[in-house]
């Protein structure tokens, strides 16, 4: 199959066609054999990657540093602009600019919606959205989708529960319209109490898609038929008033308790971190809890792929 991804920028999962989420996929389950067997090759050996963080990170980041070395090649790891001059006021525009001299792709996370895809306009250089204020967060819902399909087998048939932040939370905007994009044949739960909700944009681009989707408020009532029960954290830092914040962090709390109506071949997945226990620690161990195996090692091959295919021909 030709690589049509080769030199190409991934900011929306509505950039790339279901075939070249195919060549993704098919090349992340041969990243964790290379990975399984020997570690890694030197297929990127001289090719340089920045990583250009103005917001804190611990998976994304150390993910893509990590599949960037496991493949032989470099890295400028920037986790915060602290010490650039960024503080000195320099503007994005130029940033971009320096760094797409200095290595041979960007990978952008940025507390504004859009900084990722304006990058695009001022450099030749591939760039990967890892992350664009409360927009998109498009490799992870690559890997979550990549994930689902590795323990239930395919999309289509699931009801797929997404539960806490939809309004701010960019891994379900990205995972519900890549789900969609890739099977009419998903129900998607949409769970959040009213000042939650998905964006109106989002919901109208589901049911264009002619994928069932059903919002609620109520956990309980969707739970028992549930297939992937997806949990969000309840994003603080875009919270203009903290007591809001306050009032909705723990308005989902999942505990051992709560999943004795879930199904026994579910699974629980979350983007991560866990930062006001809407999963409590005791569903760690929950054999259908994903979040802190499979989830997180996806993501490290699933990058993997990403950069092999962005990055070689
Ligand atoms: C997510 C993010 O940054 O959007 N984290 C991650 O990349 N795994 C989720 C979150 O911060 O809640």
């Amino acid at each position: 199959m030709v690589n049509t991804i080769f030199g190409k920028s991934l900011i929306s999962v509505l950039d790339i066609t279901p075939a070249e989420i195919k060549l993704i996929f098919n090349r992340t389950s041969q990243m964790r054999k290379l990975v399984m067997t020997k570690g890694g090759d030197d297929r990127l050996k001289h090719r340089i990657m920045t990583a250009l963080f103005y917001e804190p990170s611990t998976r994304t980041f150390s993910s893509f540093i990590s599949a960037m070395q496991r493949l032989g090649g470099g890295i400028i790891p920037l986790n915060g602009m602290k010490n650039t001059s960024v503080e000195k006021g320099e503007s994005f525009h130029h940033t971009v600019q320096v760094f797409s001299r200095y290595s041979d792709c960007l990978v952008i996370r940025h507390y504004q919606v859009g900084l990722p895809r304006l990058a695009t306009n001022y450099i030749t250089k591939p760039v990967i959205n890892a992350g664009d204020g409360f927009g998109e967060h498009p490799t992870q819902a690559l890997f979550d989708v990549y994930t689902i399909i590795e323990k239930l087998g395919q999309l289509d048939g699931l009801t797929i529960t997404l539960v806490g932040d939809l309004k701010f939370g960019r891994t379900v905007h990205s995972l519900s319209q890549l789900l969609a994009r890739l099977s009419t044949q998903v129900v998607i739960n949409l769970v959040a109490p009213t000042q939650l909700r998905m964006p109106v944009d989002i919901t109208e681009n589901l049911q264009n898609r002619k994928v069932k989707i059903q919002e609620t408020d109520n956990l309980d009532e969707v739970l028992p038929q549930t297939d992937v029960l997806y949990v969000t954290r309840v994003q603080k830092e875009r919270f203009d008033d903290l007591s809001e914040y306050e009032k909705l962090k723990s308005y989902y709390i999942v505990d051992k308790k709560k999943l004795k109506t879930a199904k026994k071949k579910m699974i629980i997945m979350h983007p991560l971190p866990i930062a006001a226990g809407e999963i409590q620690n005791e569903v760690d161990s929950d054999s259908r809890s994903v979040y802190l195996n499979s989830e997180l090692s996806n993501g490290l091959y699933l990058r993997m792929a990403l950069l092999d295919l962005i990055l070689n021909k």
